[in-house]
């Protein structure tokens, strides 16, 4: 089968034939109808995320159909559209017993990270990570749920997002337009920042109540402005460079949560006087539960979510979603068509 190979940081990825893997025991074989591009793709190719695993094939954000099943599993699950679940924990150490998944002490494997994953024609995994799409979402507009949505749903959760608080999602991308929908569901009024217009617009017509526009004006005192010199109740960085990490610190209410969501080369530097006066919580939130990817699909089925999908590629045009990424020309994700 084609794959997309990644052979370390710094190096390009290259479009490579690579055997079909089989499904063993309980697991599924998943003919990849569309994968996104996260932008911690292109942390992958800086070496900024370094997980010292290569060669490997990218892609978490992975929707397809089921081929071929393993032993033990339902012969009636062929045919069917899924989205797979990136995590595969151990089920016995202290984080998974408690769903944590994401923060298994031993991993047996996470697609696209250290797994094989999406940019490719087929992906293999434990049948219990194959989550039944309905047909109302299609492969494209499924894609971003994997980890666009969830992580969202994941990081609202982290900051426990409530009722009549004031939200700042700092990085109009991917996962920021997942951030104002679900800070909203969760009755949060959302501030979103962000350099383009057009990703600031997208953002508004999600459901972001006010949007400022990082460079033209002090993004901090903004926030002060138009939350009545409250600040914000959470921040979530998706940005994460020095100014920006300075200006969420400057925003944050009494009792306000930062989270880490994204990350620059940048170091986070703030002296803890500041903190301690507002009783301000610094955090971060990674990946997310299998139960979160579940609710994720029943939002986004219900329409209470909707995912921005700039453009469609096949994956012979890899280049082109990752340049546009990284030239921050998307509005939302490219997703590759394998
Ligand atoms: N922790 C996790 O589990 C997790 C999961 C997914 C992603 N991530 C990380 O989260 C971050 C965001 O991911 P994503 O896929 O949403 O990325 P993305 O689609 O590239 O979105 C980030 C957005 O930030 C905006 N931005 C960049 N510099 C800015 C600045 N100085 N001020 C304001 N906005 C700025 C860019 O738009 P403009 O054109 O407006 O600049 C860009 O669209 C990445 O670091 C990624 O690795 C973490
Ligand atoms: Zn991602
Ligand atoms: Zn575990």
């Amino acid at each position: 089968m084609r794959a997309l190979r990644y052979h370390g940081p710094r190096k390009p990825l290259r479009l490579e034939n690579v055997p079909t893997p089989a499904p063993g025991p309980g697991e599924v074989l998943v003919r990849v109808a569309a994968a996104g591009i996260c932008h911690t793709e292109l942390h992958f190719l800086s070496g900024l995320l370094d997980l010292g695993i290569a060669p490997l094939t990218l892609g978490h954000e992975i929707v397809g159909r089921i081929e071929k099943v393993g032993a033990g599993v339902p012969a009636e699950r062929v045919g069917e559209r899924a989205i797979v679940y990136y995590y595969v924990g151990c089920g016995s150490c202290a984080h998974c017993l408690r769903g944590d998944e994401n923060l298994c002490d031993a991993l047996r494997a996470e697609y696209g990270f250290v797994t094989d994953g999406g940019f490719a024609e087929y992906v293999r995994a434990p049948a219990r990570n194959a989550i039944p799409l309905p047909a109302s979402v299609s492969d494209a507009a499924a894609a971003p749920i994997g980890c666009g949505v969830t992580t969202a749903l994941h990081a609202a959760r982290i900051a426990n997002v409530g009722l009549g608080d004031w939200v700042v999602v700092y990085g109009a991308g991917a996962v920021g337009f997942g951030l104002v929908q679900v800070a909203r569901l969760r009755g949060a009024r959302v501030i979103a920042v962000g350099r383009t217009p057009a990703k600031l617009e997208a953002a508004r017509a999600l459901g972001a109540e006010h949007v400022v526009r990082a460079g033209a004006e002090d993004v901090a005192a903004r926030v002060r402005e138009l939350t009545g010199g409250h600040g914000a109740d959470a921040v979530f960085e998706l940005v994460a460079t020095k100014e920006t990490m300075a200006a969420s610190v400057k925003m944050l209410a009494k009792r306000g949560r930062l989270v880490f969501v994204g990350y620059s080369e940048d170091s986070f530097q703030v002296h803890p006087v500041q903190l301690v006066i507002g009783e301000q919580v610094v955090t971060a939130s990674v990946g997310n539960t299998l139960a979160e990817l579940r609710e994720a699909v029943d939002l986004v089925a219900a329409g209470r979510v909707k995912t921005v999908v700039d453009r469609t590629l096949p994956l012979e045009r890899f280049e082109e979603g990752f340049a546009a990424l990284r030239d921050g020309r998307l509005v939302g994700r490219a997703v590759l068509v394998p």
